[in-house]
C-alpha cells in the first residue's frame, strides 16, 4: 500500500487508501512504546522542528516524543521564542528554519491556511498540527485509529460529532476523513455553530442532542472554542451545557457499545460531564496513546518519502508491513 503525500496539510481530498496506509503504519508502530527501550533508529540523523504559535499539550508533546522514539533530533519553537514577535513574517521564519536543513516542520498556527502558505515557501514536508478553524489532520487520524481499534471497520458506523462545528478544525478533519472511509456522520449543535454547508459534504445536521446521538456507534464531543468565538453564539455557558453537555442520560440513547471521544482539552461540565469523560464508554486516553503512534507514522512516511524523491520522480513509500519487518528487532 502506497503513501504519496508530500505534506500533510489536511484530510480533505486524501484518498481512503492513503488514510489507511497511515493508520496501518501507526498500528505497526504502537508496540515500540511498550518496549523496555522505546527507541528505533528509523529517523536517526533527521531533524524535526515543532513550530507552535498556539498552546498545546497533547499535539506538541506527542510530536516530540514520536520524533525521539524514531531517533530524530527535535527543536521546539513557540510564539514567545520566535522572531515573529520582532516583526518577521511567518514565511520568512519558515525559510530561515529551512536554511538549517530540517527534515520536516510541524506547524500549529491560529490562522486558517498558514500551513498551506508555508508549504509554498519551503521544500521540506510541512505537517499541519492545527491551523485556525481549518483542519487538524493528525487529531482526526488518531481518532480514526481509535475507532478502528474499538469498532473495527469505520465504513457503515454512525458517528455523532457534537459541539462547536463552526470553529472546530478537529470536526472538519474528521468529517472529511470519516466520509472518505464510508461512515455516516451526524453533526450536532446549536444552529449558530452548525454550518449548513456541511450538508454538501454528506453530513446530517441535528440541532437536538437526543436525536443526534440516538443509536450512534461513536459520539465525538468537541471543545467549545471560546478563544475563536468573536461573537456570542449561544446565550450563556449554562444554557449551552443544559442542551448540549453529554451526560449519562444522553449516552443511554446511543448503541449499547458506544464509544465516547474528546480531543481534549476538556471543559468538564460544559460539553461533557465528568461521569461520562471518566466512565466506562470513554476512550479519551486511548486517543492520546494513539496520537503518539499516528505522529510516529507520519514523521516516518513523510521524511522517508521526501528523501526517496528525486527530481521529477513520483516516489511511493511503502507503509505498514515493510517498516514493521524492518524495525521489528531494531533498537537504537
Ligand atoms: N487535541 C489537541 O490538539 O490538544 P492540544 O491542544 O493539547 O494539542
Amino acid at each position: 500500500m502506497a503513501f504519496t503525500q508530500r505534506h500533510l496539510l489536511g484530510l480533505e481530498g486524501v484518498p481512503a487508501e492513503e488514510i489507511n496506509a497511515i493508520l496501518d503504519t501507526a498500528a505497526s508502530f504502537k508496540e515500540i512504546s511498550d518496549r523496555d527501550i522505546k527507541k528505533v533508529p528509523a529517523l536517526r540523523g533527521k531533524t524535526v522542528i515543532n513550530l507552535f504559535y498556539e498552546p498545546s499539550t497533547r499535539t506538541r508533546t506527542s510530536f516530540e516524543i514520536a520524533a525521539k522514539r524514531l531517533s530524530a533530533d527535535t527543536v521546539n519553537i513557540s510564539t514567545s521564542s520566535s522572531s515573529t514577535t520582532k516583526g518577521e513574517t511567518l514565511a520568512d521564519t519558515a525559510r530561515n528554519l529551512e536554511a538549517m536543513r530540517p527534515d520536516t516542520i510541524v506547524v500549529r498556527h491560529p490562522s486558517s491556511g498558514a500551513c498551506h502558505l508555508l508549504a509554498r515557501h519551503v521544500s521540506c514536508p510541512i505537517i499541519n498540527a492545527g491551523d485556525g478553524c481549518h483542519e487538524h489532520p493528525t487529531q482526526a487520524l488518531l481518532d480514526l485509529l481509535t475507532i478502528r481499534e474499538h469498532r473495527g471497520d469505520v465504513a457503515g458506523l454512525t458517528v455523532a460529532i457534537v459541539g462547536d462545528l463552526l470553529h472546530s478544525r478537529v470536526g472538519r478533519s474528521n468529517l472529511h476523513a470519516l466520509r472518505t472511509l464510508g461512515a455516516n456522520v451526524r453533526l450536532v449543535g446549536p444552529p449558530t455553530l452548525l454550518p449548513v454547508e456541511f450538508r454538501a459534504l454528506g453530513a446530517e445536521l441535528h440541532t437536538s442532542l437526543a436525536s443526534g446521538v440516538r443509536d450512534a456507534d461513536v459520539i465525538m464531543m468537541l471543545r467549545i472554542q471560546r478563544e475563536r468565538q468573536g461573537a456570542n453564539f449561544f446565550p450563556s455557558v449554562d444554557e449551552y451545557s443544559q442542551y448540549f453537555c453529554l451526560n449519562e442520560q444522553a449516552v443511554r440513547l446511543a448503541k449499547p457499545n458506544v464509544i465516547i471521544m474528546h480531543p481534549g482539552p476538556l471543559n468538564r461540565g460544559l460539553e461533557i460531564s465528568s461521569e461520562v469523560a471518566d466512565g466506562p464508554y470513554s476512550v479519551i486516553m486511548d486517543q492520546v496513546t494513539n496520537g503518539l503512534a499516528v505522529r510516529m507514522a507520519l514523521l516516518y512516511l513523510l521524511i522517508v518519502r521526501s528523501k526517496a524523491e528525486g527530481p521529477g520522480e513520483a516516489a511511493e513509500v511503502e507503509s505498514a508491513a515493510e517498516p514493521k519487518r524492518r524495525l521489528g528487532g531494531a533498537r537504537a
